[in-house]
């Protein structure tokens, strides 16, 4: 470990604060570190690992993908690539995918498929996008400038323009907000994770899309967390009362592969022409391959074993010592603490159990079928953590 360390502080751009530990293999929901200690880990590397470590089914679906070929182009048909995007399209309604490799490229396309709508049906000064307040959309520039967060702005202005921000629940902020400005559509993530995992009212968000609709304003869902499961159905949209004309997500969907994907509704689906958007790995047919793995697998038995465990570590947490609040929904749950968050995160650490944070609160994401007996043991942890 202390070698890695040296060789990562010295050689690694310092954008990460790292926990003091290398992970060097797991299995399901075990990670396990160079000195060979033994943790449950409820990060998922932060929602992405949906069946956990080493999952047998996945491996052998990378696995057999990779002896075929791990890469061509978008230059060519391939079966993963199309496969994958004709599940998503089963499992949302949804019409039509493009492929990138992250949340903020998915958010990037569905950006630039927003305003090319727009400026074909209304004209191009119809370019603002509604975001909220407290969100998250990603680290490129025109994703930052869709953040509305001003800590993550700062030293990187000049952002892309035509953002501006609603106050979260406070539909009048919005309404506002449409009649100043010519817009294009509105984009919020559902449950706002980085944010402190604070799940939108479902009135205002049912709200959210009828104002879209009498304004004609797309809605674009930012599923990248929330997608493939996590709140206990396969989209947090499907909580909701609202129609999405653009999905993105990302993070879980090939489970520890990088991927993300925009997903249109009928009325989008085809604002794209060929030359209008690319990307040289998106739909890469290993990472398709990974991914038509994991949401085959995402079923109702599945996501009804999800509420269920979201449902207890509800009850086990909510009124326990030291424990303030909890917020989230599905596996994507936030603990607002009496110690802070950094204090419980290291102190589970020390007793074998990893979660992370979410501004002031800590942040469970465990894989989604991660054992009871596991999920008990890491929740009496984090309860006796909490209340020394
Ligand atoms: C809601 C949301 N959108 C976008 C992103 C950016 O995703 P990525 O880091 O894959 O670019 C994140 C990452 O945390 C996210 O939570």
């Amino acid at each position: 470990m202390s070698n890695i360390k040296e060789l990562d502080s010295k050689y690694i751009a310092g954008t990460y604060g790292r926990f003091p530990v290398e992970i060097v293999k797991g299995k399901g929901e075990i990670a396990i570190d160079s000195e060979g200690r033994e943790y449950i880990d409820l990060s998922s590397g932060i929602a992405v690992n949906t069946f956990g470590h080493a999952d047998e089914e996945w491996i052998n679906a990378v696995t057999e993908q990779i002896k075929l070929f791990s890469h061509t182009s978008n230059l060519y048909y391939s079966a993963p690539c199309a496969r994958l995007a004709e599940l998503l399209c089963r499992h949302t309604g949804m019409s039509k995918v493009f492929f990138s490799n992250s949340g903020a490229e998915a958010n990037e396309c569905a950006i630039k498929a927003a305003r090319e709508y727009a400026a074909a049906t209304k004209g191009p000064e119809y370019n603002t996008i509604i975001t909220l307040i407290n969100s998250f959309h990603g680290r490129t520039i025109t994703t930052l400038a869709a953040t509305g967060q001003d800590t993550f702005h700062k030293n990187f202005l000049p952002l892309t323009e035509g953002f501006v921000y609603a106050a979260a629940n406070d539909i009048d902020s919005v309404k506002e907000l449409v009649s100043e400005h010519k817009c294009a559509a509105i984009m919020m993530e559902l449950v706002q994770g980085e944010g402190g995992v604070n799940p939108l009212d479902k009135e205002f968000v049912k709200e959210m899309g009828e104002l879209a609709k009498a304004n004609d304003l797309l809605v674009v869902l930012d599923e990248v967390q929330t997608g493939n499961g996590r709140t206990g159905k396969f989209c947090a949209y499907m909580n909701y009362d609202i129609n999405p004309d653009i999905v993105t997500t990302a993070k879980g969907l090939a489970g520890g592969l990088p991927i993300g994907a925009t997903l249109f509704g009928e009325k989008v689906k085809d604002v794209y022409k060929p030359g209008m958007h690319g990307s040289t790995f998106g739909g890469n047919p290993v990472c398709c391959a990974a991914a038509i793995s994991v949401v085959s697998r995402i079923d109702d038995e599945l996501l009804a074993d999800v509420c269920k465990k979201s449902e207890y570590i509800f009850k086990a947490l909510e009124n326990a010592e030291g424990v303030q609040s909890i917020t989230g929904m599905g596996l994507m749950l936030g603990i607002k603490t009496d110690k802070t968050a950094k204090e419980v995160i290291d102190g589970c650490r020390e007793k074998g159990v990893l979660v992370i944070s979410a501004k002031d609160k800590v942040r469970l994401l465990p894989p989604l079928n991660i054992s009871f007996e596991n999920l008990q043991k890491a929740v009496e942890v984090i309860k006796e953590v909490c209340k020394q």
